[in-house]
């Protein structure tokens, strides 16, 4: 059984051997998992090149962990418990045995279009249980799942299918989205105009729309399953072996595949699911994230299945059909942990609580949160109204490259406080460091988040491109890993994370990185240049403030407008589209041409001075150009 902690003393006893001893400590984790063949070595790795590699030698298949390990104790406690988009639409559940039996059924549909352990699988899909079935199936048989949100654009899906060169794309015909339905076949089918590799396209039929038809290369996920034996052996995997690819935003326009492996992602997943939320036999736990997303394949998926949780899947949205929806679900399910992001709870907060009120909320024991920095009057409200004051609140600050949560409190067993994700896991050695690269030492500092020693579900590599990885996460502070975060320890060791330091925009806890948003914004025809920044947004956290450069004089500004905020939603997606555009005539620059981000995310926060010494800009006298014409 994995350890889980149960007292502050415990916690500092366990964190002390977590660091003088990490090969001990995780070799004794790691023993409590199923492994085929047990590991040679526990650790090998270096920050520079980077090389990071965790129970070498050791054979494993994760699904066995999630599924197999609990038919005999547990195979007929529910496993998934789905909550349509449409209330009085059935529930289905699957027990430990029935996911089992799908995820083998499935495996099979797969093996028999051809797919064969490393290949990468794309899925783009809307939250119905077969995403998790799906995802098992490809680990199972040591297929790569690369899991693209189901908001993305066409040429944006492109480029992901692309970079991995997916042989299968896993779809649906539509995706319920509160009161609409969404067309999902249409933009896979635009994307495949562009992804040479893709053999085949796997459609699950669930909205009954219509969509049109490649012959020989599409095919119904529902007719592939006819016949299909419910028995599959899972695939031996070495413990490095990747389990999946998801991508994340950088700062460039390139997608970047952050790489997971089997086996240490199996064990951190676990083991923080279980401290962290102090997920406890027979609780029943929500994560309201997308498996889209990292959040989803952790808390949702790997980690709580491993673990022997009741974990539910919903396919809506928190506003239908209104905003008590989440509290809805949470009576209906009793729901004992509730995991949902910032945004979420600041969208709700700001309808009143007429929507909180007709729900009991009684079988809460655990909140959490995830995606972003969660500010005091959101955590208190969630704290009195969502928890009774009686509920934890675990702030989980960690991103898709740690592939597990990295700091914050575990609920109810050591301290919480508002606005600070807390203490690092065992096994996590945070450090902040100053722009010189030197660690700051001691309480009451603020400096650059780094990690100095690795942890088991750290990121690998990006998919195709080493040297992206050893660039982006360790080349700015030597021997480290740089989590591009900045971040405060206060007074007792807490740590307080403050927000990116780098080109990434963190909208409504999505990550965006500037560059793929300005790409979007300048495939409009008249564009010139542009530049955007975050501004902070009551409800989103951050919204996007973009800067527009146009090619001659703008006539009629509000379509100016309406065609860049298209061509953006079709380019990248809809969750990258400006919430304010400002044209101007030029950007203030440096002399050797950098965009000066920092003038422009002051001017877009409202701030009229204070931009420092603009003297040594290429442009100084832009500055008060784009000032004048700043939106309030
Ligand atoms: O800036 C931090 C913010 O989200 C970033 C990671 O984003 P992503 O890879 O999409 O993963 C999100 C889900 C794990 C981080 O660099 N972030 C995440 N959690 C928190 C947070 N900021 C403050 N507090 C958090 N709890």
């Amino acid at each position: 059984m994995t350890l889980q902690i149960k007292s502050i003393d415990q916690y500092h006893e366990v964190y002390k051997k977590s660091v003088t001893d990490p090969e001990g400590f995780w070799a004794e984790q790691a023993e409590t998992f199923t492994w085929r063949k047990k590991w040679d070595k526990v650790l090998e790795w270096e920050f520079d090149s980077p090389s990071v590699k965790w129970f070498l030698g050791g054979k494993l298949n994760i699904t066995e962990n999630c599924l197999d390990r609990h038919l005999e104790t547990r195979g007929d406690q529910t496993a998934i418990i789905w909550e349509p988009n449409d209330p009085s639409e059935a529930v289905k559940t699957y027990t430990y045995k029935q996911l089992h039996k799908e995820v083998c059924r499935f495996a099979n549909v797969l093996k028999k279009n051809g797919v064969q352990k490393g290949d990468r699988i794309c899925f783009y899909l809307p939250m119905i249980p077969e995403m998790a079935i799906a995802v098992l199936a490809c680990a199972r048989i040591g297929a790569i799942h690369s899991v693209v949100f189901a908001g993305f654009s066409a040429s944006a899906l492109a480029d992901r299918i692309n970079d991995a060169s997916c042989k299968m794309v896993l779809c649906s015909d539509g995706n319920y989205r509160g009161a609409k339905t969404v067309p999902v076949k249409a933009v896979v089918d635009e994307a495949c105009k562009s992804t040479p590799s893709v053999e085949t396209v796997l459609m699950y039929k669930r909205t009954e729309t219509k969509v049109e038809w490649v012959e020989g290369r599409d095919k119904v996920w529902q007719d592939e399953l006819e016949g299909v034996s419910d028995v599959c052996e899972a695939e031996e995997m070495d413990s490095e072996d990747t389990l999946f690819i998801l991508y994340t935003s950088g700062s460039t326009g390139k997608p970047k595949g952050v790489q997971h492996s089997c086996g240490g992602y199996m064990v951190y997943t676990t083991f923080t699911f279980k401290n962290v939320f102090q997920y406890n036999e027979g609780d029943i736990y929500w994560c309201t994230a997308d498996v889209g997303w990292i959040t989803g394949h952790s808390y949702i998926v790997y980690g709580p299945l491993s673990a022997g949780a009741t974990t539910i899947m919903s396919e809506g949205i928190p506003t239908y059909p209104d905003y008590g929806r989440f509290w809805q679900i949470c009576d209906k399910h009793k729901v004992n942990i509730f995991y949902t992001a910032p945004t979420a709870i600041r969208a709700l907060m700001a309808q009143g609580l007429q929507f909180v009120e007709p729900y009991s909320l009684s079988t809460l024991k655990v909140l959490g949160t995830v995606g972003e920095p969660i500010n005091e009057e959101a955590w208190r409200w969630y704290k009195k109204h969502i928890g009774k004051d009686k509920c934890p609140i675990v702030d989980t600050w960690w991103q898709t490259e740690t592939g597990g949560i990295m700091i914050s409190s575990l609920a109810g067993v050591t301290p919480e406080k508002p606005t600070f994700a807390t203490l690092p896991m065992p096994g996590i050695q945070p450090v902040l460091l100053n722009a010189e690269g030197t660690e700051i030492e001691g309480n009451d500092v603020e400096g650059f988040l780094c990690v100095k020693f690795p942890w088991p579900s750290m990121i690998r590599t990006t998919w195709g491109d080493h040297e992206r990885c050893r660039s982006v996460y360790f080349n700015r502070f030597k021997g480290k890993y740089f989590t591009g975060d900045g971040c405060r320890r206060d007074e007792n060791g807490m740590y307080r994370i403050i927000g990116r330091v780098d080109d990434v925009i963190i909208v409504s806890g999505h990550n965006l990185g500037t560059a793929e948003v300005e790409n979007g914004i300048n495939s409009h025809p008249n564009v010139v240049e542009s530049a955007v920044v975050g501004f902070p947004h009551q409800i989103k956290g951050n919204a996007i403030y973009a800067y527009v450069i146009m090619d001659g004089v703008v006539e009629d500004e509000a379509k100016t407008r309406q065609e860049i905020l298209e061509v953006v939603s079709k380019e990248v997606g809809p969750i990258a589209k400006p919430e304010k555009i400002q044209f101007v005539p030029g950007l203030p620059k440096t002399r050797s041409g950098k965009i000066m981000r920092r003038i422009l995310r002051k001017i877009a926060a409202g701030e009229k001075d204070n931009f420092g010494d603009i003297s040594t800009l290429l442009n100084p006298e832009i500055v008060e150009a784009v000032k004048e014409g700043a939106l309030g």
